[in-house]
């Protein structure tokens, strides 16, 4: 099939996508925060807009939570369909001093758009987005069925998508579902990523005395929060970075020696990891390279601890509570929930007496692996090559996209992780960027995809 003029399209194109990105990317779609409800409307909206201006059947499906978009253009049953997955919400933007340039108004300098979200999801998403528009104005035959699904709920573990997954399998029916919401390897090197981890994050709650006391009358009486968190979490890993919670390793896939060998051909090392992280040095599990630990190690990270007195000058208190949440990357083949049991077990065991502890479980999501012998994997690479001109590689990431095991189940079809960001976009985090070259070569992959899926 020639491409010709929907490519000449994307070209002619380029700057007016960048320009109707900036506006999606105007929209603050927070989904972690109540008084930014109206805005997560208006990106659902504006995904609306986009797809009956291109003559799709769209659908707002209103839940408990923030709406779904659902979107198919006419569905030929001789040709295959693939389903479309991204997320129109985003992360909160603090600490709002650090960036260079307010989150929301959306600033295009040397190839880079800077905004909240360019990069995750909204830039990834719309690439898919403007690869169908490229055939639809061109009036090209589309060669597969194309289905969207898109949620405002992943960044806040909303579960909506799940559900509706579940309950509208035959709907959402396809051949292969396509994610953009990952990274490349690198600038020059487009990948397709075939493991995620999974999630289980956790908080602990201590309680001490039944308010702040003065740690001169008390201090040496009584069991300190402050410091019965500090044990615990303390315990929770050795030197090594082993974590110390029994049974955590149990069901862990190791790394077999191909997969080991793959790795250590990508170019990567641990000073790229100290220029991308700022860290003085690289540090972890002890007998496994960076790549290793980020791909392919379950990890357990302390996200936020608290207690007692942190502002300016003195205050000289035993605190009455203090607190840690914990996250736990899993990857295949552990699970959420057994590992959330075994984690309260243990910190039941190790917390000092003399305080009373809450162990709750916030968030869960199934690590996930895909074959890479699939056709569809084969399709997927052939589109990256074609639409970056680079080879692409084979990826594993450490970030997790809960949908992927529920569309795993409840579809059975393969999932394709085609990543379009980079590890180094700043995502969740001050000053996110997404490069325009990424985002057109995006688009050029997407549309190049929709062929190849065919063969
Ligand atoms: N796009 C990310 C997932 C991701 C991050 C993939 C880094 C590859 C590299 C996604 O939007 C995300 O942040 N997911 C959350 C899920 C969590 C809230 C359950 C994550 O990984 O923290
Ligand atoms: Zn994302």
């Amino acid at each position: 099939m020639n491409l010709e003029r929907v490519m000449d399209y994307i070209q002619a194109n380029e700057q007016s996508f960048v320009d109707q990105l900036v506006d999606f990317l105007k929209i603050p779609s927070i989904s972690a925060q109540a008084k930014h409800r109206p805005d997560l409307e208006k990106a659902a909206d504006f995904l609306v807009k986009e797809f009956d201006g291109l003559g799709l059947a769209v659908e707002k499906i209103e839940t408990d939570g923030h709406p779904l978009v659902y979107a198919e253009t006419g569905q030929d049953p001789s040709r295959p369909t693939l389903l479309v997955y991204g997320h129109y919400d985003v992360q909160p933007v603090d600490p709002l001093e650090l960036w260079k340039n307010p989150p929301f108004e959306p600033k295009v300098a040397n190839g880079v758009i800077y905004a909240r979200g360019s990069s995750d999801d909204k830039g990834q998403l719309y690439a898919h987005i403007k690869a169908l528009e490229a055939y639809l104005r061109t009036d090209t035959a589309l060669p597969v069925n194309v289905k969207f699904i898109i949620e405002g709920e992943e960044e806040c573990g909303g579960h909506n998508v799940y559900t509706y997954t579940e309950q509208n399998a035959d709907k959402l029916a396809c051949d292969a579902v396509i994610i953009s919401d990952t990274t490349m390897f690198d600038e020059n090197t487009p990948a397709i990523c075939y493991s995620l981890k999974g999630l289980c994050f956790m908080e602990i709650r201590v309680k001490g005395p039944a308010q702040d006391l003065h740690s001169g009358s008390f201090g040496g009486t009584v069991q300190n929060p402050g410091n019965a968190v500090a044990t615990i979490v303390a315990k929770l890993k050795d030197s090594r970075g082993r974590v110390k919670i029994p049974g955590f390793y149990d069901d862990v896939l190791s790394l077999d020696s191909s997969e080991r060998a793959a790795f250590a051909s990508l170019k990567y090392s641990d000073r790229i990891l100290r220029r991308e992280t700022g860290a003085p040095r690289a540090w972890g599990e002890a007998g496994y390279t960076s790549l290793e630990r980020m791909w392919a190690r379950p990890t357990c990270d302390v996200n936020g601890i608290w207690g007692g007195y942190s502002g300016e000058g003195a205050k000289t208190i035993i605190p009455a509570t203090a607190g840690a949440k914990v996250s736990m990357r899993l990857v295949p083949n552990q699970k959420p929930a057994a590992i959330a049991a075994a984690f309260e077990k243990y910190v039941r065991r190790i917390a000092p007496k003399g305080v009373e502890v809450e162990v709750l479980n916030l968030h869960n999501a199934d690590p996930v692996l895909v074959p890479r012998d699939s056709a569809m994997m084969q399709a997927g690479l052939r589109a990256l090559e074609k639409g970056f001109q680079r080879k692409p590689v084979f990826i594993r990431e450490g970030g997790s996209i809960p949908i992927v095991g529920t569309f795993q189940q409840a579809l059975q079809a393969p999932v394709l992780l085609l990543g379009l960001g980079l590890s180094t976009d700043n995502i969740h985090s001050p000053n996110e960027k997404f490069h325009v070259a990424n985002f057109v070569n995006g688009i050029r992959t997407a549309a190049h995809l929709l062929v190849e899926a065919t063969k």
